[in-house]
């Protein structure tokens, strides 16, 4: 089963997906996580792509395509995957289908993780207390949700108009979030490790 969260900075899509891959016995792949990774190793990956976090702009899209295919082409053919945080274009959203095609795999559910501004504002703001990530200064979490909601939100009417776009309330606490999560996959009639 391949899952796909989509939703602004602060949603929750890392939290969810920590869940859902025990849930599923799933492989997380989370752009975010693995960019911050490459800026830790000091690539120079990793240092081009600081330059564009740093201010709250996406990386650029080839740098990002070829990182997931790369990991893609990693995993075992039959693996269930949860992806967070790619796609964020439609020209990613495009490219993954075509990379998907190619695998002969396609996308059971794509969920969308709604959270209120304030809220969202909230949680980051808690965030740069707690863990200091360099892109949750205020600014920068204007720019990013700025970014979300340009370049990323149209993905929702994409994954609507294929009809897998499920909607999710992210309000509550994780537990609860994640019940609703558990709820739709049920009720959609997919058991943890029906579909590929
Ligand atoms: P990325 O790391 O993906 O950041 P993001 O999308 O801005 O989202 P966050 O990780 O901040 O939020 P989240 O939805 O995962 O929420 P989380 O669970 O952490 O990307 C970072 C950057 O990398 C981008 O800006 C871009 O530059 C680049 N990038 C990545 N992918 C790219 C791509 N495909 N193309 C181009 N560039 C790309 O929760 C947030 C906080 O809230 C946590 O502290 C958590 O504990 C807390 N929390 C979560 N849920 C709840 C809840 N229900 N109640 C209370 N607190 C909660
Ligand atoms: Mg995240």
């Amino acid at each position: 089963m391949l899952v796909i969260f989509v939703g602004p900075p602060g949603t929750g899509k890392g939290t969810q997906s920590k869940r859902l891959i025990r849930y599923l016995d799933a492989v997380h792949l989370s752009t975010g996580d693995m960019l911050r990774a490459e800026i830790e190793k000091g690539t120079e990956l990793g240092k081009k792509a600081r330059t564009f976090m740093d201010q709250g702009q996406l990386v650029p899209c080839e740098i990002m395509v070829n990182m997931i295919a790369t990991r893609l082409q990693e995993l075992p053919v039959d693996a269930n995957f949860l992806l967070d945080g790619f796609p964020r274009t439609i020209h990613q959203a495009e490219e993954l289908d075509t990379m998907l095609g190619e695998m002969d795999r396609c996308i059971a559910h794509v969920f969308a993780l709604e959270t209120d501004r304030d809220e969202l504002r909230r949680r980051l703001i808690e965030r740069a207390r707690e863990e200091g990530r360099p892109d949750d200064t205020p600014e920068t979490v204007s720019r990013r949700l700025e970014i979300y909601d340009a370049q990323t939100s149209p993905l929702i009417e994409y994954y609507q108009k294929l009809s897998l776009l499920r909607v999710i309330d992210g309000m509550g606490t994780p537990d609860e979030v994640f019940a609703r999560i558990e709820r739709a996959l049920t009720t959609d009639g997919n058991s943890p490790s029906s579909s590929k």
